[in-house]
């Protein structure tokens, strides 16, 4: 098992180079390259990023892999790039062909800056291609659980020798459009909701979290779930905040359009926890009637449960008594 994982990485690193060499000979790299400028990607993102693009081709990679890979049979180099995630094999035919075609890539790599997965965002507009999901995501492998890995957070340990703080955000282009701006502590959940695996992994490398979802109703209602799952994770001493962006923007439109300072500034303001857990559940509830705050109370109590044993939950019931 340990030699299989093994040779799963190796595949992951030589898809790696690949994609990144693609993106510099592939017929499709003039594409790929405007739509990156578009993107307002520079080239030093793209390097730092290990960015690379998958040209559009159903055999281009594993056709790269059985040649880089020829002490092993063809066969074997299949088997494990389906282990890898790298290849779909369809049930109904067997034919095997590359998962990702036709799509800028982001390498996700893990804390030990090895390369586990892959993002993949296809070229232009969704529009344009109606038949492609927008972004596709390496599927769960032996090295690779989504559940359990931020994108990012590898990046923010090299630049930082302790992370200040740590914005959780939905996608790698706000991660990566981020970084392009010096904001260098974002980190990107892959596709799934921000879980308790996800908490622990950034409280390992920081004290305060800060969600930071989309202006839109995917966005709000990650920050609920966001909400009721870092509850059970607020040891004594962990902060989280909640920033909630203008309508329509996510954090790549935003930082675009009013700069790092202000973006900053925004950050500054986001809500801390305390006063989200009330203002989440108080939303549609009058607190002026002695009924609105017994169901405030209701609502939140079991909430204020979740948390750890300790003086910040004790604050939080003494708050809650107050309101
Ligand atoms: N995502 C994903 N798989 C999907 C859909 C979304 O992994 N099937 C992730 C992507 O990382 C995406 C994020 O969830 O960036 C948020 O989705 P969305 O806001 O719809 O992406 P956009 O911001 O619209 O993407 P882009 O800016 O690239 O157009
Ligand atoms: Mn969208
Ligand atoms: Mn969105
Ligand atoms: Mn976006
Ligand atoms: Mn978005």
């Amino acid at each position: 098992a340990d030699k299989k994982r093994k040779q799963i990485f190796q595949l992951l690193t030589q898809a790696t180079a690949f994609y990144q060499q693609q993106l510099r000979k592939h017929e499709s790299r003039i594409e790929a390259a405007r739509y990156l400028t578009k993107r307002g990607l520079s080239a030093d993102i793209v390097k730092n990023y290990q960015l690379g693009l998958a040209p559009p081709g159903w055999d281009l990679l594993i056709n790269h892999l059985i040649e880089a890979n020829s002490s092993l049979s063809e066969d074997s180099v299949k088997k494990l790039a389906i282990e890898a995630g790298l290849l779909v094999e369809n049930p109904e035919n067997q034919r095997r062909y590359d998962r990702f075609r036709n799509r800028i890539m982001f390498p996700i790599l893990d804390v030990r800056n090895r390369v586990i997965g892959f993002g993949g965002r296809v070229l232009g507009n969704s529009e344009d291609n109606k038949k492609q999901p927008k972004y596709l995501n390496s599927p769960e492998t032996p090295v690779f659980h989504k559940g359990k890995e931020l994108y990012g957070l590898t990046y923010a340990k090299k630049i930082f020798s302790q992370i200040p703080q740590l914005l959780v955000v939905e996608g790698y282009m706000d991660v990566v459009s981020l970084a392009q701006f010096d904001i260098h502590y974002a980190v990107a959940t892959l596709g799934t909701a921000c879980g308790q695996d996800h908490l622990e992994l950034a409280f390992k490398h920081t004290q305060e979290v800060i969600f930071c979802f989309d202006g839109d109703k995917a966005g709000r209602n990650a920050a609920k779930r966001a909400l009721e799952n870092c509850l059970p994770t607020m040891q004594d001493g962990r902060q989280v905040k909640f920033l909630f962006l203008p309508e329509g923007e996510d954090p790549d439109t935003l930082v675009r359009q009013i700069g790092k300072d202000s973006f900053e500034q925004m950050i500054g303001k986001a809500v801390p926890l305390e006063e989200y857990l009330f203002d989440s559940v108080a939303e549609n509830m009058n607190l002026a009637t002695m009924e609105g705050r017994a169901s405030l109370s209701k609502k939140v109590a079991p909430l204020i449960n979740l948390l750890p044993k300790g003086i910040y939950r004790e604050l939080m019931f003494s708050n809650l008594a107050r309101r």
